[in-house]
């Protein structure tokens, strides 16, 4: 698995050796407890790092030395966390320097080195992190954290060696969406905890959009007030009287304070952001004059693109300079993220007194309005000494002149914002997006299934090869962005950020010539431990084994592939019901199963099971005949958009998911066996419709007309054949939400089958959704 190693990672190898050792060693000290060894796979990995001859245990009587000021500060922090996370609660001192112990030392700052850049050195007589500014310090102590959080024990025996360390770049961020799902301080100072622990130092927090807006601003209380709830669509947003079960969260300036201190003290910026001039319906509901259009709006309950805009005019810029004023107050940080993206112009086209405006100000277009709006909102950040960023969007109309550009539509927006000379964070979508599925998994939960598996983030480089050398200075850093549409909880948003959040912090942080995707894999483990100890329930599916099968329904067999999703190697079955351990049978090649067969399997790395539970399948004969939505394919022909969708029943409770593409929505079995078969047997879900398209995308999506009162299920021989079943809908689902429906089946010549199945009629504001198809003999 190993191949062409770096010089930082044989290093990590010799240390693993060495740490071996070391352990060894260490276990005849009398009157310390076992010391566990260790690990040096630090995640991101360090610039260098070379071992030394001897080790230093750590026990219960080590001393936390540090001078008075920043180093003693850091200490401390790193006191607590180890006390919170570890077996040690070890006391801080001003003691001197010459005793044994762990050091903080707060240096001359170096000219040439980044104020994060450290050095991190384990000898025999203890550890000494130096460092030139608090912030370096801090993230000695998060490497000197990551090499102790190990499994629980009270002695560690840390290797001698050598740190020196510095990042690649200067924005390493994470951008949450606290308006689509609410995220509450504790949560976000979760987040901000281990987002420290990865050296990532930017976050970006998504406080305003259609759905909500999430930011106490003090002169204009209904932004909160009318724009901090909303009605759900579909059954969660009503309560079993039939009044509106409303969905509200704002953050308090209070809050807002609290946070921001919190994550400076984990030396990480928040950048707040407040979406101009798209993204605005929240705050046009609770100030409809600043909108365009007559009368009133709510806070939306669809995702996707809704069309209200900011009104372009000088009163409602000066209202936003208001907000402005108020964030400026509450966020210390250089920039002020303004958003800029998606911000469809139907409403400013329609509006007579915009067009008038537009024309007024001798401007090109409702682009250039915009632009237009950006830059005088530039102007006041400038004069409040703050930065604006904005999504690549704001290239369009013009940049405004100081501007940094958020790439998130690809690389090219950072491309060009980067040659006229702008700064650049890139972010794009289809690879840094958190909200896009890790793995293809049916256990993934809701989101979109355009996959951004943990190789995808590794394997990115945020310096593009086509940027004139020149140039690349202008890229600041990369950010990944958790977008929360379908993300309604904490344990989901944990799986989602976690394990992939490595990943993003290794691009982030490594030089690009130590990439190793390999030696990442042999790290990660030790990864998970440590967010084992933060108490981060990180995501599974990446951990557990993925199943391909081909049926042989004739021969009552199953071919089985087995894979880990992030590619690991060793993953060990069983077939007997029994959990599969080290000494299971190997996967080496494709199995094939004789029906009924209970397939058990697991992903190993040095012996021990990677994820929490084993992965099960039920081989039987009844899985011949079944598919769900999560193991049929998209009609090729219009079946775009593809989301896993949440059910919006129960209320409280788990509820199902479904794969459906927004455009055409149909689920389709390739090659099906259907010579015995008599009837197609589906269990449908209803679920609410709520998505906000650009027309143009509006006018592309479609049903088949419905023939009978409320639509039909109908099974075709591939998207455009021959209808082999068709049976009417009803006007509801049952009380628990579902169908299920028995459609006979006219089996064609040949008796194989692409059955594409669909519900014809635009049923909105809901959709019937398939769960489950059993061919019936
Ligand atoms: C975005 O995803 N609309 C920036």
């Amino acid at each position: 698995m190993i191949r062409n190693r770096p010089a930082a990672l044989r290093h990590a190898a010799a240390l693993a050796t060495l740490l071996a050792l070391a352990a060894g060693c260490a276990r005849q000290a009398p009157a310390v407890a076992p010391p566990v060894a260790a690990s040096p796979a630090l995640i991101p990995l360090p610039v260098s790092l070379t071992p030394e001859s001897g080790q230093f245990v750590v026990t219960a009587t080590t001393r936390i030395h540090a001078r008075a000021g920043a180093a003693d500060g850091v200490a401390r922090q790193f006191a607590d966390l180890l006390a919170r996370t570890t077996a040690f609660d070890l006391p801080v001192d001003s003691g001197d320097p010459a005793t044994a112990g762990i050091h903080f030392i707060l240096a001359a700052p170096r000219k040439d080195t980044s104020p994060e850049a450290y050095v991190l050195h384990v000898g025999e007589d203890g550890v000494r992190i130096e460092a030139g500014d608090a912030h370096g310090l801090f993230n000695g102590a998060m490497s000197l954290w990551q090499l102790m959080a190990g499994p629980r024990a009270d002695a560690v025996a840390l290797p001698a060696m050598r740190i020196e360390d510095a990042p690649r770049f200067a924005w390493r961020g994470v951008m949450l969406d606290s308006a689509r799902h609410f995220w509450s301080v504790d949560q976000v100072k979760a987040l901000l905890d281990v987002m420290a622990t990865h050296k990532l130092n930017t976050f970006h927090w998504h406080l305003t959009d259609d759905q909500g807006w999430r930011i106490e601003i003090k002169r204009y209380p209904r932004l909160t007030e009318i724009g901090g709830c909303r009605v759900p669509q579909g059954e969660a947003g009503r309560r079993a009287d039939g009044t509106p079960d409303l969905y509200c969260g704002h953050y308090t300036q209070a809050q807002i304070r609290d946070v921001v201190a919190y994550a400076a003290a984990r030396h990480i910026t928040v950048v707040p952001e407040i979406d101009v001039p798209g993204h605005a319906q929240a705050a046009v509901a609770a100030y409809p004059e600043h909108g365009v259009v007559d009368g009133p709006t709510q806070p939306s309950h669809d995702w996707g693109v809704n069309p209200y805009l900011f009104n372009p005019r000088e009163e409602t810029l000066q209202f936003l300079e208001g907000v402005l004023a108020e964030v400026i107050d509450l966020f210390p940080g250089p920039y002020v993220h303004l958003g800029g993206d998606e911000a469809v112009k139907y409403q400013w086209q329609a509006s007579p007194a915009v067009q008038a405006h537009l024309r007024a100000l001798g401007l090109k277009d409702e682009e250039a309005l915009q632009s237009y709006m950006l830059k005088r909102l530039e102007s006041f950040l400038e004069e409040h000494g703050r930065r604006l960023v904005g999504w690549d969007e704001i290239i369009e109309g013009g940049l405004p002149p100081q501007a940094t550009v958020m790439s998130w539509r690809g690389i090219d927006g950072g491309i060009v914002a980067a040659s006229q000379g702008h700064d650049v964070v890139m972010t794009p979508g289809d690879t840094l997006y958190l909200d896009f599925l890790q793995t293809d998994l049916p256990d993934e939960p809701p989101g979109r299934p355009k996959f951004t598996p943990m190789q995808k983030i590794y394997a990115f480089d945020p310096v593009p090869a086509a940027l004139p050398a020149g140039q690349r200075h202008h890229i600041l850093g990369v950010q990944a962005n958790m977008w929360t549409e379908h993300t309604r909880t904490w344990e989901r948003l944990q799986h989602n950020l976690f394990p992939r959040l490595a990943a993003l912090a290794e691009i982030a942080w490594t030089p690009a010539r130590h990439k190793d995707y390999d030696g990442f894999l042999e790290r990660l483990p030790a990864q998970l431990q440590r967010y084992r100890a933060l108490g981060i329930a990180y995501g599974q599916t990446a951990l557990s084994v993925a199943m391909q099968r081909h049926d042989d329904r004739a021969g009552n067999r199953v071919q089985v592939e087995l894979a880990n999703p992030l590619g690991y190697a060793d993953i060990r079955y069983t077939t007997d019901g029994s959990a599969p351990t080290a000494r299971s049978p190997a996967y080496t090649a494709p199995l094939t199963l004789q029906v009924p067969t209970d397939l058990k399997a697991a992903t190993f790395v040095d012996g021990r099971p990677l994820a929490d539970s084993a992965s099960r399948w039920t081989l039987d004969a009844a899985s011949l005949l079944t598919r769900t939505d999560k193991t049929l394919a998209q009609c090729p022909q219009g079946g775009r958009l593809l989301l896993r969708l949440e059910d919006d029943t129960p209320v409280d409770g788990p509820r199902e998911t479904f794969d459906v593409t927004l455009f055409n929505p149909c689920w389709l079995w390739e090659d099906a066996q259907v010579q015995d078969i008599a009837s197609v047997q589906v269990r449908a879900g209803r679920i609410p419709y709520n998505f906000g398209l650009l027309r143009e995308e509006e006018a592309k999506r479609g049903f088949r007309p419905a023939v009978a009162a409320h639509g039909e299920f109908e099974v075709r021989d591939g998207c455009d054949g021959p209808l082999l079943a068709s049976v009417p809908l009803p006007a509801a689902p049952d009380a628990d939400g579902f169908i299920t429906l028995h459609a006979p089946l006219r089996v064609p010549a040949g008796g194989r089958a692409d059955l594409c199945m669909t519900f014809s009629g635009d049923t909105r504001p809901a959709m019937w959704v398939l769960k489950q198809v059993v061919l019936r003999p």
